[in-house]
């Protein structure tokens, strides 16, 4: 059944951190919100049989599978989400693509500006099928996000003079936390930089509509050598006596000149003691600022220069009002949302724009544009921090 208002049949790879959060949006999703067509868990992959039937089990979908080419192929399956390291994406999503299935793909799109390249290219085939494609820039649904964007888009703070972004985390703070995949190279393309700084570049483009031209960069890894993780869950694991290099920076920090001029500071770390998940944002302006952090992520704050110096000040505001993005599908004002409704916001934006035959941002060229960045990011800090144009 493909008609406009059929079910969505999904068949998801991946069901470990991420797999967990957007099964859960598949199901939420249509709970809260009027969707035009009802996404079906359908098929669940994995590479082993016994623990993906059991994860499928837990998880809500009807199938359990092992081998995701066979899956993408079939008749009966409409979107391929890919919930899986970076290493595996563009081969999924250009073969789901190519087999005229939507795709949803985790961030960084891929591992390599050549792959996401390749990506870009097949999503923009697709299109013309209207198949669509779009990136987990998961932080692009927060509430508070959005409406920093709005504002942005309605002058609220003027002209963008200066932005600072940082994500902060400090999960390999500790030299003993073990090896996982996203430490080493070939699994992950690159440590903090391409999985949590891709988050605060894509951020910035998003909220100022503003892309970023050229950077100078610094990449760090500070505990070169860990132990071989025994088991793994989330971001957190349990290590043995063996031990294996990291092959990724611990922690990234560039300058970036956005396409308007203005300078962007940006900073990713893993090893920022303290700070669990700090993905910070704040934009001075010519009229104001505004200032999020997703530690508190049901608040924005705007300080509005246009007002009278004695009272002026950082307003807080509380992003839980019917009339804030999404809000008013959840909960009465003050009751908050929290990390899993972006996935469910996501899942909602996807599906609507199925359904009504638009492309659902962030695209793969969004996420191309994020992986131009990382790329420039890597050239400069091997290049002596010289600062580097972004390759077209
Ligand atoms: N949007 C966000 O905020 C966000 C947050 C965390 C992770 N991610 C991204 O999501 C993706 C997955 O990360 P995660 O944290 O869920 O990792 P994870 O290690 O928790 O889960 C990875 C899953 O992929 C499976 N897998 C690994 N290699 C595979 C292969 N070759 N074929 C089939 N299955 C395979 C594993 O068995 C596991 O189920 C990554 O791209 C990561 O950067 C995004």
């Amino acid at each position: 059944m493909t008609g406009t208002n059929a079910p969505l049949r999904v068949a998801m790879i991946g069901y470990a951190f991420m797999g967990r959060a957007h099964s859960q949006a598949w199901h939420t999703a249509p709970r809260f919100f009027d969707l035009a067509r009802r996404p079906e868990t359908a098929v669940l992959v994995g590479r082993s049989s016994a623990s993906v039937t059991e994860a499928a089990h837990r998880l809500g979908w009807a199938e359990a599978a092992t081998d995701w080419r066979e899956v993408v192929a079939r008749d009966d399956i409409d979107l391929v989400d890919i919930c899986t390291p970076g290493d595996t994406h563009a081969e999924i999503a250009i073969a789901a693509l190519e087999a005229g299935k939507h795709v949803l793909v985790e961030k960084p799109m891929a591992n390599t500006l050549a792959e996401a390249e390749s990506m870009a290219a097949a999503a923009r085939a697709a299109a013309a099928a209207g198949v669509r494609a779009m990136v987990g820039f998961t932080y692009r649904r927060v509430p508070a996000v959005r409406l920093a964007r709005e504002l942005v888009a309605e002058g609220r703070i003027g002209e963008v003079r200066q932005v600072r972004a940082q994500y902060l985390q400090d999960w390999l703070a500790d030299a003993e936390a073990p090896l996982s995949w996203r430490l080493d190279k070939e699994k992950a393309g690159s440590g903090a930089l391409g999985d949590i700084g891709a988050h605060i570049v894509d951020l910035t483009h998003f909220i100022t509509g503003e892309t970023v031209t050229g950077v100078s960069g610094t990449l760090d890894t500070f505990v070169n050598e860990r132990p071989v993780a025994e088991s793994f869950s989330g971001l957190h694991g349990s290590g043995g006596t063996e031990r294996g290099p990291v092959t990724v920076d611990d922690a990234a920090v560039f300058f970036g000149r956005l396409t308007g001029g203005a300078p962007a500071v940006f900073e990713a770390s893993r090893v920022a003691w303290g700070r669990k998940n700090a993905m910070r944002i704040e934009i001075s302006g010519s009229l104001g600022s505004l200032a999020f952090d997703f530690e508190e992520m049901n608040v924005l704050h705007l300080f509005d220069a246009t007002e009278e110096s004695r009272t002026a000040g950082f307003r807080r505001i509380l992003v839980t009002e019917p009339d804030h993005p999404y809000i008013e599908h959840w909960w009465p004002a003050g009751h908050g949302l929290g990390y899993e409704h972006g996935f469910t916001h996501q899942v909602v934006d996807l599906v609507t724009a199925i359904a009504d035959g638009t492309q659902p941002e962030p695209s793969f060229d969004d996420g191309l544009a994020v992986q131009r960045v990382l790329d420039a990011v890597e050239r400069s800090a091997a290049n002596h921090s010289t600062y580097t144009p972004l390759g077209d």
